[in-house]
């Protein structure tokens, strides 16, 4: 009699990620990296256009995981069913002028109608949020797979990973440190004033100039990359790097390794005295997805006052992402 191990043959097959709006300027480098990595077993590509020819490009790459590449809403059940880990770039880009919130009336619809295919075919995939505005599109998640009574807030993260890796970039320039191994810790939302360098935490001596100019080009660091490509769109390589660091590092967790903290905006405790239930801190990251999420930490006074200025744009986004689930 043959007895299929099903841990065994889990464990053969590996983890499977789908990656939503894979055509894009940020899906495509991010598949390439996912296709890379030895972590991802199965790569299922969905977009609106464009997948087969992504999917197939990319299936020539020789390491052993298996593409598919699904185009149209019919196949988006097919693309994330049985998904470990689906990640979602899907939605329109800024142009020079417009603030994330600009994208907030296209991105919450496509976000909304994502997150209801996710309740039906894939209830227990852990979900990574790029689409801007984030601070809004992740509630909209959230509402989205409450009202289908399959919401977990250890697999709902705001992918943030960018606001860390731009400031250790723009902390080594000025330093003079190297960049890999300088490390900032970044909370609070991803979108201008939301966003809140810790500069006091990472034990380098800044002036207080230094300081206000470091804070400003974190916080506004999109705007840099809005403005260069000159109304083609925002970020797409950084973030594709920065989005398959952060698929990774859950990939590792979900495999049991132990010790690994990322930065993402999560259903946090941390604000929710300050009615913020959507934070962003470092989160140890484990098997069934946010294992332990870390405090603030010591503030200095000009990290408090950014913090004081973030809650009511924090509040404002996340009880617009809500309400626009539950209208
Ligand atoms: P893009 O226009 O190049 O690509 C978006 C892709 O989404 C396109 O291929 C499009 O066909 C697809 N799409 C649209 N509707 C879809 C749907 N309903 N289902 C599936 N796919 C759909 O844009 P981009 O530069 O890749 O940016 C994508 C999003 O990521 C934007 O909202 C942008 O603001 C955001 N972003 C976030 C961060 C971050 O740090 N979280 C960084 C950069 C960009
Ligand atoms: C970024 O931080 O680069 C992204 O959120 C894209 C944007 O609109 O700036």
């Amino acid at each position: 009699m043959l007895i299929y191990n099903m841990k065994n043959l889990n464990k053969q097959l590996g983890k499977k990620v789908a990656v939503i709006g894979a055509a894009g300027g940020i899906g495509q480098p991010l598949s390439l990296l996912l296709k890379l990595n030895p972590n991802v077993s199965r790569l299922s590509l969905y977009d609106i256009v464009n997948t087969p020819g992504v999917a197939v490009d990319l299936s020539h790459i020789n390491t052993n995981s298996n593409v598919v590449g699904y185009k149209g809403q019919d196949s988006i059940g097919e693309a994330i069913t049985d998904a470990d880990v689906i990640v979602i770039p899907a939605g329109v880009p800024r142009k020079p002028g417009m603030t994330r919130d600009d994208l907030f009336n296209t991105n919450a619809n496509i976000v909304q109608s994502i997150g209801q295919a996710i309740a039906k075919h894939a209830p227990k995939a852990h979900v990574l949020v790029i689409a801007n505005p984030v601070n809004s599109t992740v509630p909209i998640i959230a509402e989205t797979l409450k009202k289908a009574g399959v919401f977990d807030p250890r697999r709902i993260f705001g992918v943030t990973t960018l606001d860390v890796v731009r400031a250790s970039t723009f902390v080594s320039e000025l330093k003079g440190t190297d960049a890999v191994k300088t490390k900032v810790t970044v909370v609070g939302g991803h979108s201008g004033v939301t966003i809140i360098p810790l500069l006091s935490q990472t034990g380098i001596n800044f002036t207080q100039e230094e300081i206000e100019k470091l804070t400003h080009r974190i916080q506004y660091g999109g705007d840099e990359v809005v403005k260069a490509k000159d109304g083609t769109g925002s970020a797409t390589l950084s973030m594709a790097q920065a989005g398959a660091r952060f698929t990774n590092s859950l990939l590792e967790a979900l495999e049991g390794k132990t010790g690994i903290v990322e930065p993402s905006y999560v259903y946090s405790p941390v604000a929710a005295k300050e009615g913020v239930a959507w934070f962003s801190t470092n989160i140890e990251l484990g098997v069934n997805g946010v294992e332990k999420i870390h405090p603030l930490g010591k503030l200095s006074e000009y990290e408090q006052k950014l913090y004081a200025e973030a809650i009511p744009e924090l509040q404002k986004n996340i009880k617009k992402g809500e309400a626009h689930v539950n209208k």
